[in-house]
């Protein structure tokens, strides 16, 4: 068994959950995280909900030195690739940062990976790849389109890369994750999402509407070609998402060469039926408004999540209820800095 793993921007939304479960699996975990997003206290709460111990480091991906001291102080097994930016719209913006943070990140990283003889890795790839003009469901097998952001860019080009590094050295096990759209919580409440500012994503903003700390929702478009004109998505549990971590990682510590696997539900909601279904788990109205459409949403796009089934024995489990519910229960606990 891989029995220490580095995972870069652990203390992060999904990477938080994902540490919890590999401790609590018992494994070995050292965090490397620059808490560009992120906090050194979620390793704590991480702690707490586990009552197991791990190795924190603050650390920049783009520091190459310190990559190489976190590898020769720890004998790292395999590497859990969280860390990166994440903001679409913020990519568009500033994709020099976007390329420099995640692309040359990732090379800093496989460099030092290689230079200490740790040949297993699972990335944090993004539905995003398959790119604006793919049929749904997305199937791993399809040719990938062009990307509408350079968020989606360096997903593109990092799994090229990674797939090239397998190509050149045989010993080397990839794993390329192409998540869907994961929300929700960690039961415990303690761990999950909360953005700084006015969230860019879905959820989160509900969340903070639900508390009161914005007035409504802006619903962005309801003249898609969906079934209610709001866009669709293949929403998914954190807690899910953090589970399919572990099994890739077990798939890849036996097997070599990169692969592409989806995870999500294969369902897609729609945006009206997300919020009616935060309603319903919560007793709480989130008033709305249909605003014009936001720039660069597609109409619909689930996965066809069989893949991640047939390879490593992976579904995703909980429902779009579990998913609200955590949230609000997430966001409670810790509305006033808890
Ligand atoms: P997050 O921002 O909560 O976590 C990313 C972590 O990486 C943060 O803790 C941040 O501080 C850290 N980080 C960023 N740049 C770093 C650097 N140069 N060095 C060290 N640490 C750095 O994001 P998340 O939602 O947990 O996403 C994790 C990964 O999954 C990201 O790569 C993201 O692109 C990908 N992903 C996320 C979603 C989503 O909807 N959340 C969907 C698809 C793919
Ligand atoms: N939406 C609203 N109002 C909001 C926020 C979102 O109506 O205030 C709508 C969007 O228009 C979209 C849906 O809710 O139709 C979901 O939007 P999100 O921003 O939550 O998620 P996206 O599907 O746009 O993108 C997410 C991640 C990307 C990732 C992509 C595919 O943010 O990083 O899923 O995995 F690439």
């Amino acid at each position: 068994m891989n029995k220490n793993i580095l995972v870069t921007g652990g203390t992060g939304y999904i990477g938080s959950h994902t540490c919890a479960l590999l401790l609590n699996a018992g494994y070995d975990v050292v965090i490397y995280d620059n808490f560009s997003n992120s906090k050194p206290e979620i390793a704590d709460k991480i702690r707490d909900i586990t009552g197991k111990n791990l190795t924190l480091i603050k650390g920049d991906l783009l520091d190459k030195s310190r990559l190489a001291k976190t590898f020769s102080e720890n004998k790292i097994d395999a590497v859990i690739h969280f860390a990166g930016l994440k903001a679409v719209g913020e990519s568009v913006r500033i994709p020099l940062s976007y390329y420099h943070n995640n692309v040359t990140g990732t090379i800093y990283l496989l460099q030092e990976m290689t230079a200490a003889n740790c040949k297993t890795i699972v990335f944090s790839s993004s539905a995003t790849v398959y790119g604006v003009k793919a049929p749904f469901p997305y199937k791993e097998t399809m040719d990938l389109t062009p990307t509408s952001s350079p968020y989606g860019a360096t997903k593109v080009f990092i799994e090229r890369i990674l797939q090239d590094t397998c190509v050149s050295d045989s010993d080397f096990s990839a794993v390329l994750l192409r998540y869907f759209n994961p929300i929700g919580a960690h039961e415990s409440g303690l761990i999950g999402e909360n953005p700084n500012g006015i969230p860019n994503n879905l959820m989160p903003y509900i969340g903070k509407v639900a508390l009161g700390e914005l007035p409504y929702l802006s619903v962005f478009g309801d003249d898609y070609n969906t079934p209610d004109g709001t866009c669709v998505r293949d929403y998914l549990h954190v807690a899910d998402l953090a589970k399919g971590h572990l099994s890739a990682l077990k798939y890849a510590a036996k097997h070599k060469g990169a692969e592409a696997v989806n995870l999500g539900t294969g369902h897609g909601h729609s945006v009206l039926s997300i919020i009616k279904a935060f309603e319903e788990a919560t007793g709480i109205a989130i008033p709305y408004k249909i605003t014009p459409r936001r720039a660069g949403d597609l109409d619909e796009f689930y996965a066809d999540a069989n893949k991640a089934g047939e390879l490593f024995g992976w579904h995703a489990e909980r429902s779009i209820e579990d998913m609200c519910r955590d949230t609000w229960n997430f966001l409670q606990k810790t509305k006033n800095g808890g």
